[in-house]
């Protein structure tokens, strides 16, 4: 019943771990895909290791979180080995981003077979050195990207978005025009910032960081019903799904499948299969006898 087909990859169930949610190790992506996740995730790596921010890189607002995470990572060589221990329970999707198209298609050769789906995170609303929201927001720059790394792997490529643009429909159809198989929608938004009020200084070290968790649910469910009515390729929902009637929305605005991040921390990893069971018994319920039936129904 929950089964999807994703760019001709099969998971069992719509529900995906987001990127950068569990740390970087196999092991925990492993503990994710035994918990009933239909597909995961990985952390973004970029080329060479990066030590991110100092701390606090997290912290909690009414809502969700802001993190200023920095994309810490111990680079695509280490992650690598990482990959390889993958047990393959489920599709997996390798989250990359680099400082140029020439370094993107640089990491997505070198993992070209040891994943079943690329995600172009040209989107972190806190990183700093040329990559980051800043690529995500420059069409030209994006598309570049998706044309250069498609040159080099057979993996399907998603390329995910900020919202952080004038027009997300725009810049969906420019990444389509330049080939993408998917679009992910949405990352962080922002970027927002806390101060504590007994040192008067700003919570984290970097000062602003990216909004997720239930607050910027609005605003992802907006995103993709807009690029839905725009784009052919398929789409992964994400941004504050926290349980089976968000899950429900965002593939009624067009989702054919949706990442769960912040809700991990509020629900633990037993997240995914309560989302299953509810999405489950609601389309019992209706008479819904696939998820695919759901896709864009609110158009
Ligand atoms: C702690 C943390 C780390 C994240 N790291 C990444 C990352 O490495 N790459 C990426 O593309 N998105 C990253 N994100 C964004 C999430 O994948 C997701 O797009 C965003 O949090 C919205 O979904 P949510 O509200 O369900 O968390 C991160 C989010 C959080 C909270």
């Amino acid at each position: 019943m929950l089964e999807v087909e994703f760019c001709n990859i099969k998971m069992k169930n719509p529900t995906i771990l987001a990127a950068g949610i569990m740390g970087s190790t196999a092991a925990s992506l492993n503990w994710v895909a035994r918990s009933g996740a239909g597909a995961i995730v990985t952390k973004s790596f970029g080329m060479e290791a990066n030590p991110g921010y100092p701390n606090p890189t997290t912290v909690e607002v009414t809502g969700g979180f802001i993190n200023a995470i920095g994309l810490s990572n111990p680079g695509v060589e280490s992650f690598k080995g990482e990959l390889e221990r993958l047990d393959r329970q489920v599709p997996a999707v390798a989250s990359i981003y680099g400082a140029d198209p020439q370094e993107f298609q640089d990491i997505a050769a070198q993992i070209d077979g040891m994943v079943d789906m690329i995600e172009l995170n040209v989107s972190c609303p806190h990183a700093s050195g040329g990559c980051g929201a800043s690529v995500g927001q420059d069409p030209q720059l994006t598309a570049q990207v998706i044309k250069t790394v498609k040159k080099v792997t057979k993996n399907p490529v998603i390329v995910k978005l900020t919202p952080n643009v004038t027009d997300i429909v725009e810049i969906a159809l420019n990444c389509q025009n330049a080939g993408c198989d998917a679009i992910t929608l949405i990352n962080s938004v922002g970027p927002g910032m806390r101060i504590d009020v007994e040192t008067a200084q700003p919570i984290l070290h970097n000062k602003f960081g990216g909004l997720s968790g239930p607050a910027i649910k609005p605003i992802a469910l907006r995103c993709v019903y807009e690029v839905y009515e725009a784009v052919n390729v398929p789409i992964m929902g994400v941004g504050g799904i926290t349980d089976y009637k968000d899950a429900v929305e965002f593939l009624f605005a067009g989702a054919s499948c949706i990442q769960i991040g912040t809700a991990v921390y509020y629900e633990g990893i037993d997240v995914f299969r309560k989302i299953c069971e509810g999405l489950e018994r609601y389309m019992g319920r209706k008479g819904i006898k696939s998820v695919s039936e759901m896709v864009g129904r609110a158009h």
